[in-house]
């Protein structure tokens, strides 16, 4: 096993940073942190140290981890870790809205059906596929108008701050400051994440029963994967986004008031 004093010294800071950092500086990481199942989204401001103790995970296995997914990153041809750190607002904000929430929006009523028809076949001897079926629903009212609030109000509010790069040319808004829409959709965040924690925890982590059916293998890797998509949709809008988009609120208030 690697031990933390033969890491590199490039690695070895890694102990000290929180998960949200390493996650923002490294984006290859987050394939690491969904592996070992460490939340950088919502939960990522503790120490990796922390996050590791907290799932009784050894820290050496995930700077492990961490080293060999930067070495075989480090060609151009990486991926789809794009660094958004830099990219333009209404790239990151289109991106989002394109990738991420359509997968939402074609994966919630997919899911649906499914869970409907495990819950009709499985559900006497399985009780926990009828609250995971009431869960998923809720995700659905969470996620459904807070996607729309998103592209309607928040991200077009983001894409005019962008392109007012002069002095009084800031956009008008129902708010007083973008903190505010951000606040709320990071509350909506944390509840949507509590729900597929939920989910995840009634599922086993999404392990299906000996012999299931092919519908029932379907439904738990549909959920899987849809909350590594939402992962990393949140670790977009809450760590890159958002951020960003009260910073640049910020240089454009101060170039008014100047
Ligand atoms: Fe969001």
């Amino acid at each position: 096993m690697t031990s933390i004093c033969n890491l590199s010294p490039t690695i070895r800071p890694a102990v000290d940073k929180t998960v949200r950092e390493i996650a923002l500086e490294q984006p290859s990481s987050i394939r690491v942190f969904e592996y070992f199942g460490i939340d950088y989204c919502c939960g990522g401001r503790q120490p990796l140290t922390h996050a590791c103790a907290s799932r009784n995970i050894p820290v050496e296995a995930v700077l492990g981890a961490l080293a060999a997914v930067q070495a075989i990153s480090q060609p151009a041809a990486v991926s789809n870790a794009k660094d958004w750190n830099k990219a333009p607002l209404s790239d990151l904000a289109k991106h989002i809205a394109t990738t991420h929430h359509a997968y939402v929006q074609r994966e919630l009523p997919r899911l649906a059906v499914l869970a409907q028809k495990v819950v009709s076949r499985h559900g006497d001897t399985q009780p926990e596929l009828p609250m995971i079926q009431e869960l998923l629903r809720s995700l659905d009212a969470e996620l459904t108008p807070h996607l729309a609030k998103e592209e309607a109000i928040l991200f077009p509010y983001i894409e005019q701050l962008e392109r007012a790069d002069a002095p009084g040319t800031a956009p008008k808004a129902c708010f007083a400051s973008v903190a505010s829409p951000i606040a709320v959709m990071c509350a909506e965040h944390e509840a949507a994440g509590a729900l597929l924690l939920q989910i995840r925890h009634l599922s086993r982590a999404f392990t299906t029963p000996p012999g299931a059916c092919p519908t029932y293998l379907a439904y738990y890797a549909g959920l899987h994967e849809f909350e590594q998509d939402l992962h990393q949709h949140i670790h977009l809008e809450n760590n890159i986004l958002f951020p960003r988009a009260i910073a640049l609120e910020g240089s454009l208030s101060e170039q008014l008031a100047s």
